[in-house]
């Protein structure tokens, strides 16, 4: 493999627009951050939420440190992560900020169960973890919270929500498994499952 000579890098410098719209491309999935105790309470919508190993279950997300959740994961050491369901478009909202709604007033509207760390986990999500800080790294405007799972809650719903290209779409495992099939390329030398 070639690797390109580092003064040639950094000659060509990433403009954050082009950032962004090679970003667009990528299909994340839609998950509500949730932080804090009691009326202390306050969450976000994400897409940067992915696994970082099983053994053992840990995950990690990348949270905007002068979002309202850093300081309170930094200061309990817990959050919980609700993975969305096709249906909870209003709560990606909420916790995206529409409607201008800021911390225990973004929970209204949906059915919240306390996690055995006391942080709030969404009834009906596809799954929601409860979740130890075990490690953040600070690094530019964000900070990567490394978590590890403690217990975890799955539903049997199979239609998620994404986010895509700057919408929102809905992936409907039943509904859309025959369209997929259609539409999906086979593989080379390898013949479909
Ligand atoms: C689909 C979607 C995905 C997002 N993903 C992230 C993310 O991964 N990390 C992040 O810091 N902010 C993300 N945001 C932005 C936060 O949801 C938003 O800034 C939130 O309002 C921050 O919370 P605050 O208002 O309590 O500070 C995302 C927003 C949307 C709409």
């Amino acid at each position: 493999m070639n690797v390109v000579p580092r003064d040639l890098m950094t000659e060509i410098p990433v403009s954050s627009a082009d950032f962004r719209v090679a970003m667009r491309h990528l299909t994340g999935g839609v998950s509500v951050i949730t932080a804090g105790r009691g009326r202390d309470i306050t969450g976000m919508t994400v897409t940067s939420v992915t696994s970082l190993s099983v053994e053992p279950p840990t995950l990690l997300v990348s949270i905007n440190r002068d979002a309202s959740s850093f300081p309170l994961i930094k200061r309990h050491g817990a959050f919980g992560v609700n993975i969305l369901n096709a249906d909870q478009l209003d709560v990606a909202e909420r916790f995206a900020g529409k409607g201008g709604l800021k911390g225990a007033d973004r929970f209204a509207g949906a059915q919240w169960v306390t996690s055995v760390s006391g942080v709030p986990l969404l009834v009906g999500a596809l799954s929601a973890f409860d979740c130890e800080v075990e490690e953040i790294v600070e690094r530019h405007s964000h900070g990567i919270v490394i978590g590890r799972v403690s217990d975890v809650k799955n539903s049997t719903r199979n239609a998620a929500l994404a986010y895509w290209h700057g919408q929102y779409v809905a992936v409907d495992q039943d509904e859309d498994a025959a369209r997929l099939a259609d539409v999906s390329v086979p593989s080379r030398g390898r013949r479909g499952i």
